[in-house]
């Protein structure tokens, strides 16, 4: 692109609009499939919305998939379990291909229900085993707090004390983020004593991308189970999870996936796994085989699949959203996505490095795009992160999000984002924030 030749005599931010506009004409991405939520401030209609690795914009066709759904029920009741449009009975299924194609899974291994944290509970049910010496589960320092606290609850209800339990892996003094070699230093020396391993693939925080591979293999070559929370990860990075035998994942649909607010998740079982019946799962009338589920028997009689792990009859109008999300990704694809996602996330950061330069702001995520989706956070003082997002939102339109105390995060989402949204993002940012001697403190 353009931009990239350009790199090297500077970017003025300044007058870097017309730049943006013309990047928008030569890589216009997929916007027209979402809609756009107006601006709440500055000089523009739409919203610069950089918030997708929070809530995904609603994708257009989403709407109608839901009313079809609702009508479904209208006109059929009872007997849309097997006459609606898509039938609910075995709707599920509908997701299960795409979700595996978007995780680098099979089919087999892959399952959409329930929420993220619900689906980290059901699945330490059957991977967090402590015995022994090796009781430990290991996450990161700036781990998401729901996270934090299911493994915490695990331990509980293990008998186990949580602060002797859960390892809180910390970057290195002086860095913001926590290096593949940090991970693999720990695992050399304590592996020996861990249960599971449970990282988020790309940190909520600061927007870094994990060795995956790197990871897991080290981690199960030191004995223990290697679980992913990929809720940052599905849909903003390629992901191979069979082939690099993460032993199990989880992930939401709300943030990349465009699917709604509080979405329902998806889950990973490695085939190594499937039907194991040595392994624990909680069970309901979902976990047994559809063909015997009607049998009523009281016995379940789980299939060799990631079905096993539902429980309960899903919500078909949740799936819905899901479903119209995956066949974006399905018919764009993942590979052209972070193409895209590269391009416009260089682009912000050229411009953020623009106005960080002279203010008392810094971009914590990896410089190595390898090392990162397309998240960019950006170190704002302490408590001025939710003020300064309020005023990017109000005076400029820019809807970006704050994790308190000092982190703005903003991520270009290659499917509806433009190289004109990150323009506006570093304009206000550099209108928000004083060049001046008020260091740390937004205007
Ligand atoms: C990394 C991560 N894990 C877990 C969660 C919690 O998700 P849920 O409320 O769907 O369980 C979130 C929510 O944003 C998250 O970002």
């Amino acid at each position: 692109m353009a931009f990239v030749a350009g790199e090297a005599d500077g970017l003025d931010v300044a007058t870097a609009e017309a730049r943006a506009l013309r990047l928008d004409e030569a890589d216009p991405g997929h916007r027209h499939l979402f809609h756009v939520p107006p601006a709440d401030g500055g000089e523009h209609p739409e919203s610069a919305y950089l918030a997708g690795n929070s809530l995904g914009l609603q994708p257009r066709a989403t709407r109608d998939e839901l009313l079809a759904d609702l009508d479904d029920w209208r006109r059929l009741g009872v007997e849309g379990h097997v006459e609606a449009g898509r039938p609910w009975l075995p709707y599920h299924e509908l997701l299960t291909a795409p979700a595996a194609r978007l995780v680098g899974a099979r089919p087999a291994e892959t399952v959409v229900m329930n929420s993220l944290t619900v689906n980290l509970h059901l699945l330490m049910v059957s991977f967090y085993r402590p015995a022994g010496e090796r009781t430990r589960i290991v996450i990161e320092d700036t781990a998401f707090p729901s996270d934090s606290y299911a493994v915490r609850s695990q331990a509980r209800f293990h008998g186990l004390d949580p602060d002797a339990t859960v390892v809180r892996l910390k970057p290195r003094p002086g860095t913001d983020t926590l290096g593949t070699e940090d991970v693999l230093d720990f695992l050399a020396r304590e592996g020996h004593t861990v249960a599971l391993l449970m990282l988020g693939g790309v940190n909520y925080l600061t927007g870094e991308l994990m060795d995956i591979p790197a990871i897991t293999a080290a981690g199960r070559a030191a004995g223990a189970v290697v679980g992913w929370d990929l809720a940052h990860a599905a849909g903003n990075v390629p992901l191979a999870l069979h082939d690099w035998d993460v032993d199990f994942a989880a992930w939401c649909s709300y943030k990349y996936l465009n699917s709604g607010p509080g979405a329902l998740g998806g889950v990973f079982v490695h085939e190594r796994h499937l039907g194991n019946p040595d392994l624990p799962r909680f069970e309901g009338w979902w976990s047994t085989e559809a063909a015997t589920r009607f049998e009523m028997t009281p016995e379940s009689r789980p299939p060799a699949t990631a079905d096993a792990w539902q429980i309960s009859n899903p919500p078909i109008f949740a799936m819905g959203p899901v479903r119209t999300s995956l066949e974006l990704f399905d018919s764009i694809g993942m590979p052209a996505l972070r193409e895209r996602s590269l391009r416009l996330t260089r682009w912000l950061e050229l411009l953020l490095d623009e106005v960080t330069a002279d203010r008392p702001l810094q971009v914590v995520t990896p410089r190595d795009p390898a090392r990162r989706g397309c998240q960019l956070s950006v170190r704002v003082g302490a408590g001025n992160a939710a003020e300064l997002t309020k005023r990017l939102r109000h005076e400029h339109g820019v809807i970006a999000d704050a994790r308190e105390p000092d982190i703005v995060r903003f991520a270009p989402v290659p499917l509806y984002s433009t190289y004109h949204d990150c323009w506006r993002a570093a304009a206000a940012l550099a209108a928000t924030v004083a060049q001046s001697s008020t260091k740390g403190q937004p205007r």
